[in-house]
Protein backbone atom coordinates (compact mmCIF):
# COMPACT_ATOMS: atom_id res chain seq x y z
CA UNK A 1 0.00 0.00 0.00
CA UNK A 2 1.86 3.11 -0.95
CA UNK A 3 1.70 6.17 1.46
CA UNK A 4 -0.56 8.33 -0.63
CA UNK A 5 -4.08 6.21 -0.32
CA UNK A 6 -5.64 7.21 2.50
CA UNK A 7 -9.13 6.10 3.60
CA UNK A 8 -11.55 8.57 5.33
CA UNK A 9 -9.78 8.16 8.74
CA UNK A 10 -6.79 9.95 8.88
CA UNK A 11 -6.68 11.78 12.10
CA UNK A 12 -3.47 12.04 13.90
CA UNK A 13 -2.69 12.24 17.34
CA UNK A 14 -2.22 16.18 19.46
CA UNK A 15 -0.43 16.01 22.78
CA UNK A 16 -1.64 19.77 23.42
CA UNK A 17 -5.02 17.76 23.29
CA UNK A 18 -4.40 15.04 25.10
CA UNK A 19 -3.11 17.48 27.77
CA UNK A 20 -6.45 18.72 28.22
CA UNK A 21 -8.53 17.79 31.37
CA UNK A 22 -12.36 18.97 31.60
CA UNK A 23 -14.56 18.99 34.18
CA UNK A 24 -17.10 16.36 32.63
CA UNK A 25 -19.31 13.10 33.13
CA UNK A 26 -17.36 10.22 31.53
CA UNK A 27 -19.35 8.65 28.60
CA UNK A 28 -19.57 4.87 28.70
CA UNK A 29 -21.08 3.48 25.75
CA UNK A 30 -21.97 -0.06 24.78
CA UNK A 31 -19.89 -2.16 22.86
CA UNK A 32 -23.00 -3.76 21.45
CA UNK A 33 -24.50 -0.89 20.19
CA UNK A 34 -21.35 -0.36 17.65
CA UNK A 35 -20.56 -3.68 16.88
CA UNK A 36 -21.50 -5.18 13.28
CA UNK A 37 -19.91 -6.85 10.67
CA UNK A 38 -20.39 -9.96 12.30
CA UNK A 39 -18.84 -12.77 10.36
CA UNK A 40 -16.37 -10.62 8.20
CA UNK A 41 -13.53 -12.18 9.51
CA UNK A 42 -14.70 -16.09 7.80
CA UNK A 43 -11.81 -17.68 6.81
CA UNK A 44 -9.16 -15.51 7.87
CA UNK A 45 -6.88 -15.57 10.75
CA UNK A 46 -5.40 -12.98 12.70
CA UNK A 47 -2.14 -12.62 15.49
CA UNK A 48 -1.35 -10.23 17.93
CA UNK A 49 1.60 -9.12 19.56
CA UNK A 50 1.43 -7.16 23.01
CA UNK A 51 3.99 -4.95 24.34
CA UNK A 52 3.90 -3.41 27.90
CA UNK A 53 2.01 -3.32 30.59
CA UNK A 54 -1.32 -5.43 31.92
CA UNK A 55 -3.39 -2.87 30.70
CA UNK A 56 -1.84 -3.61 27.24
CA UNK A 57 -2.75 -7.16 27.72
CA UNK A 58 -5.79 -6.40 29.12
CA UNK A 59 -6.77 -4.41 25.79
CA UNK A 60 -5.60 -7.57 23.33
CA UNK A 61 -7.80 -9.85 25.10
CA UNK A 62 -10.79 -7.49 24.23
CA UNK A 63 -9.21 -6.73 20.60
CA UNK A 64 -9.01 -10.44 20.50
CA UNK A 65 -12.61 -10.74 21.65
CA UNK A 66 -13.33 -8.04 18.68
CA UNK A 67 -11.31 -10.49 16.03
CA UNK A 68 -13.21 -13.44 17.02
CA UNK A 69 -17.09 -11.66 17.16
CA UNK A 70 -16.11 -10.61 13.22
CA UNK A 71 -15.06 -14.64 12.93
CA UNK A 72 -11.68 -14.29 12.23
CA UNK A 73 -9.55 -17.26 14.07
CA UNK A 74 -5.84 -16.68 15.48
CA UNK A 75 -3.62 -18.21 13.17
CA UNK A 76 -0.42 -20.82 14.11
CA UNK A 77 2.21 -18.58 12.78
CA UNK A 78 2.86 -15.17 12.64
CA UNK A 79 4.08 -15.86 8.94
CA UNK A 80 0.79 -17.18 8.01
CA UNK A 81 -1.74 -14.59 9.78
CA UNK A 82 -4.01 -12.19 7.53
CA UNK A 83 -3.64 -9.70 10.23
CA UNK A 84 -1.03 -8.83 12.28
CA UNK A 85 -1.30 -5.99 15.37
CA UNK A 86 1.29 -5.21 17.63
CA UNK A 87 -0.13 -3.63 20.10
CA UNK A 88 2.36 -1.23 22.00
CA UNK A 89 4.18 0.61 24.76
CA UNK A 90 5.33 4.38 25.04
CA UNK A 91 6.57 4.09 28.51
CA UNK A 92 10.20 4.11 27.39
CA UNK A 93 12.71 4.51 24.37
CA UNK A 94 13.46 0.76 24.05
CA UNK A 95 10.17 -0.35 24.06
CA UNK A 96 9.32 2.17 20.97
CA UNK A 97 12.45 0.86 19.25
CA UNK A 98 11.72 -2.74 19.96
CA UNK A 99 8.41 -2.39 18.07
CA UNK A 100 10.02 -0.50 15.52
CA UNK A 101 12.32 -3.30 14.59
CA UNK A 102 9.56 -5.99 14.96
CA UNK A 103 7.75 -3.86 12.08
CA UNK A 104 11.50 -4.49 9.56
CA UNK A 105 11.17 -8.01 10.66
CA UNK A 106 7.61 -8.10 9.49
CA UNK A 107 8.35 -6.30 6.09
CA UNK A 108 9.30 -9.64 4.24
CA UNK A 109 6.24 -11.43 5.53
CA UNK A 110 4.09 -8.35 3.88
CA UNK A 111 6.22 -9.13 0.97
CA UNK A 112 5.43 -12.62 0.73
CA UNK A 113 1.98 -12.19 1.16
CA UNK A 114 0.91 -8.52 0.05
CA UNK A 115 -2.62 -8.84 1.35
CA UNK A 116 -1.44 -9.12 4.62
CA UNK A 117 -2.71 -6.35 7.16
CA UNK A 118 -0.42 -4.53 9.35
CA UNK A 119 -1.70 -2.50 12.04
CA UNK A 120 -0.59 -0.91 14.99
CA UNK A 121 -2.34 0.15 17.58
CA UNK A 122 -2.11 1.17 21.66
CA UNK A 123 0.10 3.26 23.52
CA UNK A 124 2.81 4.41 20.66
CA UNK A 125 -0.01 5.78 18.30
CA UNK A 126 -1.03 8.03 20.84
CA UNK A 127 2.66 10.06 20.14
CA UNK A 128 2.41 12.40 17.34
CA UNK A 129 6.28 11.68 16.51
CA UNK A 130 5.17 7.56 16.53
CA UNK A 131 2.21 8.76 13.54
CA UNK A 132 4.78 10.74 11.77
CA UNK A 133 7.66 8.53 11.51
CA UNK A 134 5.32 5.43 10.49
CA UNK A 135 3.67 8.16 8.00
CA UNK A 136 7.42 8.81 6.43
CA UNK A 137 8.47 5.58 6.89
CA UNK A 138 7.07 2.58 7.38
CA UNK A 139 4.80 2.03 4.43
CA UNK A 140 3.94 -1.17 4.90
CA UNK A 141 2.05 -0.43 7.93
CA UNK A 142 -2.00 -0.45 6.79
CA UNK A 143 -3.27 0.53 9.67
CA UNK A 144 -3.36 3.06 13.23
CA UNK A 145 -5.47 3.39 15.80
CA UNK A 146 -4.69 4.29 19.64
CA UNK A 147 -6.16 3.07 23.10
CA UNK A 148 -9.46 4.99 23.04
CA UNK A 149 -10.70 3.36 19.61
CA UNK A 150 -10.54 -0.42 19.68
CA UNK A 151 -13.87 -0.51 19.61
CA UNK A 152 -13.95 0.96 15.91
CA UNK A 153 -11.80 -1.76 14.61
CA UNK A 154 -14.31 -3.88 12.79
CA UNK A 155 -15.14 -0.64 10.57
CA UNK A 156 -11.13 0.22 10.14
CA UNK A 157 -10.73 -3.14 9.11
CA UNK A 158 -13.68 -3.53 6.82
CA UNK A 159 -12.19 -0.13 4.84
CA UNK A 160 -8.38 -1.96 5.15
CA UNK A 161 -9.72 -5.11 3.79
CA UNK A 162 -12.20 -4.12 1.18
CA UNK A 163 -10.85 -0.36 0.38
CA UNK A 164 -7.39 -1.39 -0.13
CA UNK A 165 -6.77 1.84 2.27
CA UNK A 166 -4.78 3.14 4.73
CA UNK A 167 -6.47 3.50 8.14
CA UNK A 168 -4.92 6.22 10.27
CA UNK A 169 -7.46 7.49 13.30
CA UNK A 170 -6.06 8.25 16.73
CA UNK A 171 -8.01 10.48 19.28
CA UNK A 172 -6.36 12.63 21.69
CA UNK A 173 -9.15 13.11 23.53
CA UNK A 174 -10.05 12.29 27.43
CA UNK A 175 -11.78 8.95 26.63
CA UNK A 176 -15.09 7.28 27.43
CA UNK A 177 -15.56 3.53 28.69
CA UNK A 178 -17.00 1.00 26.68
CA UNK A 179 -18.75 -1.77 28.47
CA UNK A 180 -19.28 -4.68 26.84
CA UNK A 181 -16.22 -5.25 24.99
CA UNK A 182 -16.01 -9.18 23.67
CA UNK A 183 -12.87 -10.85 25.59
CA UNK A 184 -10.66 -13.73 24.56
CA UNK A 185 -8.70 -14.02 27.59
CA UNK A 186 -5.06 -15.48 27.39
CA UNK A 187 -5.14 -17.23 30.75
CA UNK A 188 -8.55 -19.66 31.92
CA UNK A 189 -7.99 -19.43 35.80
CA UNK A 190 -6.29 -15.81 35.92
CA UNK A 191 -8.06 -12.59 34.67
CA UNK A 192 -7.39 -9.06 34.33
CA UNK A 193 -10.85 -6.63 35.59
CA UNK A 194 -9.92 -3.07 34.70
CA UNK A 195 -11.75 -1.20 37.43
CA UNK A 196 -10.36 1.97 36.15
CA UNK A 197 -8.80 3.73 32.84
CA UNK A 198 -6.75 6.52 32.34
CA UNK A 199 -4.38 8.61 34.38
CA UNK A 200 -4.48 12.48 35.79
CA UNK A 201 -1.12 12.36 37.97
CA UNK A 202 0.78 13.68 35.13
CA UNK A 203 3.99 12.46 36.79
CA UNK A 204 6.89 14.18 35.11
CA UNK A 205 8.45 11.39 33.29
CA UNK A 206 5.72 9.92 32.28
CA UNK A 207 3.80 9.63 28.72
CA UNK A 208 0.91 7.43 30.31
CA UNK A 209 -1.50 10.64 31.28
CA UNK A 210 -1.23 11.56 27.65
CA UNK A 211 -1.94 8.07 25.89
CA UNK A 212 -4.31 6.59 28.20
CA UNK A 213 -6.85 9.98 28.69
CA UNK A 214 -8.52 11.32 31.90
CA UNK A 215 -8.92 8.49 35.21
CA UNK A 216 -12.31 7.06 34.77
CA UNK A 217 -13.54 4.54 36.94
CA UNK A 218 -16.10 2.17 36.23
CA UNK A 219 -19.04 1.96 37.68
CA UNK A 220 -19.04 -0.79 40.45
CA UNK A 221 -21.73 -2.55 39.52
CA UNK A 222 -19.72 -3.39 36.14
CA UNK A 223 -16.96 -4.69 38.05
CA UNK A 224 -18.93 -6.88 40.23
CA UNK A 225 -20.94 -8.26 37.37
CA UNK A 226 -17.40 -9.05 35.39
CA UNK A 227 -16.16 -10.84 38.29
CA UNK A 228 -19.52 -12.80 39.23
CA UNK A 229 -19.15 -13.68 35.41
CA UNK A 230 -15.28 -15.03 35.94
CA UNK A 231 -16.70 -17.42 38.91
CA UNK A 232 -19.23 -18.54 36.64
CA UNK A 233 -16.38 -19.34 33.98
CA UNK A 234 -14.31 -21.36 36.85
CA UNK A 235 -11.66 -18.04 37.60
CA UNK A 236 -9.52 -18.70 40.76
CA UNK A 237 -7.58 -15.28 40.68
CA UNK A 238 -8.45 -11.65 39.65
CA UNK A 239 -5.91 -8.53 39.36
CA UNK A 240 -7.93 -5.20 39.55
CA UNK A 241 -6.19 -3.16 37.10
CA UNK A 242 -5.55 0.92 37.13
CA UNK A 243 -2.68 3.32 36.87
CA UNK A 244 -3.29 4.44 40.36
CA UNK A 245 -6.23 1.93 41.98
CA UNK A 246 -6.50 3.69 45.30
CA UNK A 247 -7.82 7.04 43.69
CA UNK A 248 -10.56 4.72 42.55
CA UNK A 249 -14.02 6.47 42.85
CA UNK A 250 -12.48 9.74 42.59
CA UNK A 251 -14.56 11.17 39.73
CA UNK A 252 -17.76 9.73 41.37
CA UNK A 253 -20.51 12.00 42.31
CA UNK A 254 -20.52 10.06 45.55
CA UNK A 255 -17.24 10.63 47.31
CA UNK A 256 -17.88 8.04 49.83
CA UNK A 257 -17.35 4.72 47.68
CA UNK A 258 -13.67 4.39 46.93
CA UNK A 259 -11.44 1.52 46.68
CA UNK A 260 -11.53 0.36 50.05
CA UNK A 261 -14.85 0.00 49.59
CA UNK A 262 -14.97 -1.89 46.15
CA UNK A 263 -11.78 -3.99 47.59
CA UNK A 264 -14.54 -5.07 50.41
CA UNK A 265 -17.85 -5.80 48.03
CA UNK A 266 -15.26 -7.91 45.97
CA UNK A 267 -14.15 -9.32 48.55
CA UNK A 268 -17.76 -11.29 49.97
CA UNK A 269 -17.72 -13.17 46.46
CA UNK A 270 -16.39 -17.02 46.49
CA UNK A 271 -13.37 -16.22 44.14
CA UNK A 272 -10.25 -17.53 45.33
CA UNK A 273 -7.74 -14.25 45.07
CA UNK A 274 -7.94 -10.34 44.38
CA UNK A 275 -4.44 -8.88 43.64
CA UNK A 276 -4.57 -4.95 42.41
CA UNK A 277 -1.90 -3.44 40.23
CA UNK A 278 -0.77 -0.78 40.36
CA UNK A 279 -0.87 1.43 43.63
CA UNK A 280 -0.03 4.99 44.33
CA UNK A 281 1.34 6.33 47.81
CA UNK A 282 -0.30 9.25 47.60
CA UNK A 283 -3.56 8.26 47.49
CA UNK A 284 -3.21 4.85 49.35
CA UNK A 285 -5.37 5.25 52.25
CA UNK A 286 -5.05 3.49 55.87
CA UNK A 287 -8.73 2.37 55.61
CA UNK A 288 -7.48 0.52 52.45
CA UNK A 289 -4.44 -1.16 54.44
CA UNK A 290 -7.05 -2.13 56.66
CA UNK A 291 -9.41 -4.13 54.32
CA UNK A 292 -6.38 -5.84 53.13
CA UNK A 293 -5.47 -7.10 56.33
CA UNK A 294 -8.60 -8.45 57.32
CA UNK A 295 -6.93 -11.67 54.46
CA UNK A 296 -9.40 -13.86 53.02
CA UNK A 297 -8.92 -13.74 49.08
CA UNK A 298 -7.18 -10.32 49.01
CA UNK A 299 -3.58 -11.11 48.45
CA UNK A 300 -0.86 -9.93 50.73
CA UNK A 301 0.99 -8.85 48.06
CA UNK A 302 1.50 -4.82 47.43
CA UNK A 303 3.25 -3.26 44.47
CA UNK A 304 4.14 0.27 45.25
CA UNK A 305 6.40 2.21 42.94
CA UNK A 306 8.13 4.70 45.37
CA UNK A 307 10.16 6.03 42.38
CA UNK A 308 12.64 7.67 43.92
CA UNK A 309 14.25 7.86 47.83
CA UNK A 310 15.18 11.68 47.49
CA UNK A 311 12.55 14.24 48.56
CA UNK A 312 13.72 16.69 45.93
CA UNK A 313 13.81 14.31 43.33
CA UNK A 314 10.02 13.01 44.17
CA UNK A 315 9.00 17.01 43.76
CA UNK A 316 10.45 17.15 40.55
CA UNK A 317 8.76 13.59 39.70
CA UNK A 318 5.72 15.52 40.59
CA UNK A 319 4.62 12.31 43.28
CA UNK A 320 3.09 14.90 45.66
CA UNK A 321 4.30 12.55 49.02
CA UNK A 322 7.24 12.36 50.57
CA UNK A 323 9.91 9.78 51.32
CA UNK A 324 9.04 10.48 54.99
CA UNK A 325 4.66 9.24 54.03
CA UNK A 326 5.78 6.67 51.94
CA UNK A 327 7.43 5.31 55.17
CA UNK A 328 4.37 5.78 57.35
CA UNK A 329 2.29 4.20 55.05
CA UNK A 330 4.97 0.92 54.70
CA UNK A 331 4.90 0.91 58.41
CA UNK A 332 1.34 0.67 58.57
CA UNK A 333 1.38 -1.87 55.75
CA UNK A 334 3.70 -4.08 57.82
CA UNK A 335 2.05 -3.08 61.21
CA UNK A 336 -1.34 -4.20 60.06
CA UNK A 337 -0.32 -7.53 57.55
CA UNK A 338 2.94 -8.58 59.15
CA UNK A 339 3.18 -11.04 56.11
CA UNK A 340 2.84 -8.77 53.36
CA UNK A 341 5.08 -8.77 50.33
CA UNK A 342 5.83 -5.27 48.91
CA UNK A 343 7.67 -4.41 45.59
CA UNK A 344 7.75 -1.65 44.16
CA UNK A 345 8.93 0.54 41.06
CA UNK A 346 12.25 2.90 41.09
CA UNK A 347 13.67 4.71 38.04
CA UNK A 348 17.34 5.88 38.63
CA UNK A 349 18.97 9.03 36.57
CA UNK A 350 16.56 11.13 36.88
CA UNK A 351 17.32 14.44 35.30
CA UNK A 352 19.52 16.34 38.30
CA UNK A 353 19.58 13.15 40.37
CA UNK A 354 22.54 13.50 42.36
CA UNK A 355 25.02 10.59 43.99
CA UNK A 356 23.48 11.79 47.08
CA UNK A 357 19.70 11.05 46.27
CA UNK A 358 20.30 8.11 44.05
CA UNK A 359 22.12 7.05 47.64
CA UNK A 360 19.03 8.02 48.86
CA UNK A 361 16.75 5.59 47.52
CA UNK A 362 19.28 2.54 48.06
CA UNK A 363 18.80 3.12 51.93
CA UNK A 364 15.08 3.87 50.79
CA UNK A 365 15.17 0.20 49.64
CA UNK A 366 16.84 -1.41 52.34
CA UNK A 367 14.63 0.41 54.72
CA UNK A 368 11.22 -0.57 53.10
CA UNK A 369 12.70 -4.32 52.97
CA UNK A 370 11.08 -4.56 49.23
CA UNK A 371 10.70 -7.92 47.67
CA UNK A 372 11.47 -6.71 44.20
CA UNK A 373 11.52 -3.97 42.25
CA UNK A 374 11.39 -3.36 38.27
CA UNK A 375 14.12 -0.92 38.11
CA UNK A 376 14.75 1.55 35.20
CA UNK A 377 16.97 3.83 34.14
CA UNK A 378 15.01 7.52 32.92
CA UNK A 379 14.32 7.37 29.44
CA UNK A 380 13.23 11.02 28.48
CA UNK A 381 9.71 11.09 26.41
CA UNK A 382 8.57 13.88 24.19
CA UNK A 383 5.93 16.32 25.60
CA UNK A 384 6.42 15.52 29.05
CA UNK A 385 7.76 17.86 31.51
CA UNK A 386 10.87 16.51 32.49
CA UNK A 387 12.32 16.01 28.97
CA UNK A 388 12.83 19.86 29.19
CA UNK A 389 14.76 19.49 32.49
CA UNK A 390 18.49 19.87 32.47
CA UNK A 391 20.28 15.99 32.12
CA UNK A 392 24.07 15.78 32.46
CA UNK A 393 24.95 12.40 34.10
CA UNK A 394 25.76 10.00 30.89
CA UNK A 395 24.05 6.89 30.31
CA UNK A 396 26.97 5.03 31.43
CA UNK A 397 26.86 6.16 34.44
CA UNK A 398 22.70 5.79 34.76
CA UNK A 399 23.52 2.11 34.15
CA UNK A 400 26.19 2.33 36.65
CA UNK A 401 23.53 3.30 39.17
CA UNK A 402 21.60 1.22 37.79
CA UNK A 403 23.70 -2.01 38.60
CA UNK A 404 24.49 -0.86 42.06
CA UNK A 405 20.34 -0.23 42.74
CA UNK A 406 20.08 -3.91 41.23
CA UNK A 407 22.12 -5.82 43.86
CA UNK A 408 20.76 -4.41 46.54
CA UNK A 409 16.75 -4.73 45.24
CA UNK A 410 17.85 -8.94 44.18
CA UNK A 411 19.15 -9.00 47.95
CA UNK A 412 15.73 -8.35 48.96
CA UNK A 413 14.08 -10.80 46.19
CA UNK A 414 16.00 -13.10 48.21
CA UNK A 415 15.28 -12.59 51.44
CA UNK A 416 11.82 -12.43 51.23
CA UNK A 417 12.07 -15.83 49.60
CA UNK A 418 13.92 -17.69 52.36
CA UNK A 419 10.59 -16.69 54.87
CA UNK A 420 9.74 -19.20 53.06
CA UNK A 421 12.03 -21.57 53.48
CA UNK A 422 10.02 -24.37 55.12
CA UNK A 423 6.83 -23.12 55.25
CA UNK A 424 3.59 -24.79 53.59
CA UNK A 425 2.51 -22.63 50.76
CA UNK A 426 -0.61 -22.52 48.61
CA UNK A 427 0.24 -22.56 44.74
CA UNK A 428 -2.34 -21.55 42.03
CA UNK A 429 -0.87 -23.66 39.54
CA UNK A 430 0.25 -21.76 36.07
CA UNK A 431 1.37 -24.65 34.20
CA UNK A 432 4.57 -26.22 33.81
CA UNK A 433 8.00 -24.89 34.14
CA UNK A 434 9.94 -22.76 31.38
CA UNK A 435 12.91 -24.83 31.60
CA UNK A 436 11.28 -28.61 31.96
CA UNK A 437 7.75 -29.96 31.65
CA UNK A 438 8.15 -32.25 34.33
CA UNK A 439 7.79 -29.85 37.36
CA UNK A 440 4.74 -27.80 37.76
CA UNK A 441 4.98 -23.88 38.05
CA UNK A 442 2.42 -21.57 39.97
CA UNK A 443 2.38 -18.30 42.46
CA UNK A 444 1.86 -18.26 46.13
CA UNK A 445 -0.70 -15.44 47.97
CA UNK A 446 2.62 -13.76 47.60
CA UNK A 447 3.49 -13.69 44.52
CA UNK A 448 6.58 -15.70 44.96
CA UNK A 449 6.87 -18.21 42.16
CA UNK A 450 7.22 -21.67 43.35
CA UNK A 451 8.47 -25.06 41.48
CA UNK A 452 7.71 -28.30 42.05
CA UNK A 453 6.59 -31.95 40.73
CA UNK A 454 2.99 -33.09 40.00
CA UNK A 455 0.46 -34.27 37.77
CA UNK A 456 -0.36 -32.14 34.80
CA UNK A 457 -3.95 -32.39 36.45
CA UNK A 458 -3.40 -30.00 38.93
CA UNK A 459 -2.71 -27.13 36.22
CA UNK A 460 -5.70 -24.24 37.42
CA UNK A 461 -5.86 -25.87 40.96
CA UNK A 462 -4.52 -23.67 44.25
CA UNK A 463 -2.55 -26.99 45.81
CA UNK A 464 -0.47 -26.94 48.72
CA UNK A 465 3.48 -27.28 48.85
CA UNK A 466 6.10 -27.78 51.14
CA UNK A 467 8.97 -25.22 50.25
CA UNK A 468 12.15 -27.42 50.18
CA UNK A 469 14.85 -25.00 48.72
CA UNK A 470 15.22 -21.23 47.98
CA UNK A 471 16.94 -19.04 44.90
CA UNK A 472 16.82 -15.64 44.51
CA UNK A 473 14.22 -15.91 41.93
CA UNK A 474 12.04 -18.73 42.66
CA UNK A 475 11.17 -21.59 45.56
CA UNK A 476 11.64 -25.55 45.07
CA UNK A 477 8.77 -27.59 47.10
CA UNK A 478 7.29 -31.11 47.19
CA UNK A 479 3.27 -31.55 46.51
CA UNK A 480 1.69 -32.11 49.48
CA UNK A 481 -0.79 -34.54 49.18
N1 LIG B 1 11.56 6.47 32.14
C1 LIG B 1 11.85 5.40 32.92
N2 LIG B 1 10.91 4.73 33.61
C2 LIG B 1 9.63 5.15 33.52
N3 LIG B 1 8.50 4.72 34.10
C3 LIG B 1 7.48 5.48 33.68
N4 LIG B 1 7.93 6.44 32.85
C4 LIG B 1 9.27 6.25 32.74
C5 LIG B 1 10.30 6.94 32.03
N5 LIG B 1 10.03 7.99 31.27
C6 LIG B 1 8.46 3.60 35.04
C7 LIG B 1 7.95 4.02 36.41
C8 LIG B 1 6.58 3.42 36.44
C9 LIG B 1 6.75 2.18 35.60
C10 LIG B 1 5.50 1.58 35.07
O1 LIG B 1 7.58 2.61 34.56
O2 LIG B 1 8.78 3.45 37.40
O3 LIG B 1 6.14 3.11 37.76
FE1 LIG C 1 2.57 7.53 34.94
FE2 LIG C 1 2.50 8.62 37.37
FE3 LIG C 1 0.20 7.97 36.09
FE4 LIG C 1 1.81 6.03 37.02
S1 LIG C 1 0.73 7.57 38.28
S2 LIG C 1 0.82 6.13 34.99
S3 LIG C 1 3.85 6.91 36.72
S4 LIG C 1 1.68 9.53 35.47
Amino acid sequence: MSNKEYSKYFVKPSIKDARKRKVEDTVVLDFNEYFNLKGFGKGKTYRIETYGCQANEADSEKIRGILEALEFTQSETLEHADIILLNTCAIRENAENRVFGELGRLKKFKRNNPNMILGVCGCMPQEEKVVNKILEQVHHVDLVFGTHNIYKLPEYLETVILSKERVIEVFSEQGSIIENMPKIRENNRKAWVNIMYGCDEFCTYCIVPYTRGKERSRDKNHIITEVKDLIKEGYKEVTLLGQNVNSYGRDFKDKSYKFAQLLEELQKLPIERIRFTTSHPKDFDLETVKVIATGGNIMPYIHLPVQSGSNEILKRMNRKYTKESYMQLVNWIYEYIPNASLTTDIIVGFPGETEEQFNMTIELVKECRFEGAYTFVYSSREGTPAASYEDKLSLEDKKKRLYKLNEVVNDGYLIGNERFANKEVKVLVDGVSKNNDEILAGYTENQKLVNFRGPVELIGEIVKVKITDVKTWSLTGDLIE
